[in-house]
């Protein structure tokens, strides 16, 4: 079982996103899998040119030199994809689309019609089964809706399936480590690590681990108050 995390972060090993994957990870190479782990803040990754050379000139290459061709070569072969990313503007970040968008190179041109009837790509090599993860700013979970409608979306598109989705709103509290707060994100990163053991053992998540990856660290009125604390903190020492 290999699994390939494609962290679109632009904070990269800094992240708030990395916490939830580096957890994930923990679990799912305590059950054995081959994990492969890359921080698009850390590569060079140009736009899509839209050229279809891709396609139709050079089938499977990219005329672009970047680091695109290595990533693809480094997860080509994985069982399943995690795409993890921070909430920007309620999508995913821009470095994780641009990157999607240069995947093109690894799908077929030809399409054809889904059991609903809609078109898609065609099987290729590279369908592996996909993961979200995804944190935000803000306290509600329902932020998330357009990155949950998108990734099935993205999902049918590319002719595989979404196994599982894995949402923490409230992010600006996943580094924490002292006192309650920390208590109760360290608990929950043990979560996530049991949901890292879960895909790669079974490749889906059991309902008691995604009860459990819902619930909120504190309640948002709390949050709330404290990020105003926070921004009045910021703001009157940048004064
Ligand atoms: C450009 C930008 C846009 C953002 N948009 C949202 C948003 O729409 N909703 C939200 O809840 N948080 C938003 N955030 C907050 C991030 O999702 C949050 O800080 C997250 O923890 C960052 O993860 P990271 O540390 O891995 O980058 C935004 C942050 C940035 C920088």
């Amino acid at each position: 079982m290999k699994i390939a995390v494609i962290n679109g972060s632009h904070r990269g090993k800094k992240g708030n996103t990395h916490i939830m994957v580096s957890a994930f990870l923990k679990g799912a190479t305590e059950a054995g899998a081959e994990v492969v782990n890359v921080f698009l803040s850390e590569k060079k990754i140009d736009y899509c040119k839209a050229c279809k050379a891709c396609w139709f000139k050079s089938p499977g290459k990219c005329v672009i030199k970047d680091d695109m061709a290595d990533i693809v070569s480094l997860i080509k072969d994985a069982d399943i994809r995690v795409l993890a990313t921070p909430l920007y503007l309620d999508n995913i970040s821009g470095l994780l689309k641009n990157f999607l968008d240069r995947m093109m190179v690894t799908a077929s041109p030809y399409w054809g019609k889904d059991r609903e009837g809609e078109c898609r790509h065609l099987t290729t090599e590279m369908s592996p089964q996909l993961v979200m993860i995804a944190n935000c700013g803000y306290p509600e979970r329902s932020h998330f809706q357009v990155i949950s409608h998108w990734i099935k979306r993205h999902a049918r598109n590319l002719n595989t399936e979404v196994i599982a989705e894995i949402y923490a709103s409230q992010g600006a509290l996943l580094g924490i480590k002292e006192n309650e707060v920390g208590t109760i994100v360290s608990q929950y990163l043990k979560v996530l690590e049991t949901a890292g053991r879960e895909i790669a053992t079974n490749k889906q998540l059991t309902n008691e681990t995604i009860t459990r990856l819902e619930q909120k660290f504190i309640p948002d009125e709390i949050y709330i108050q404290e990020v105003k604390k926070y921004v009045d903190g910021m703001l009157g020492a940048a004064r």
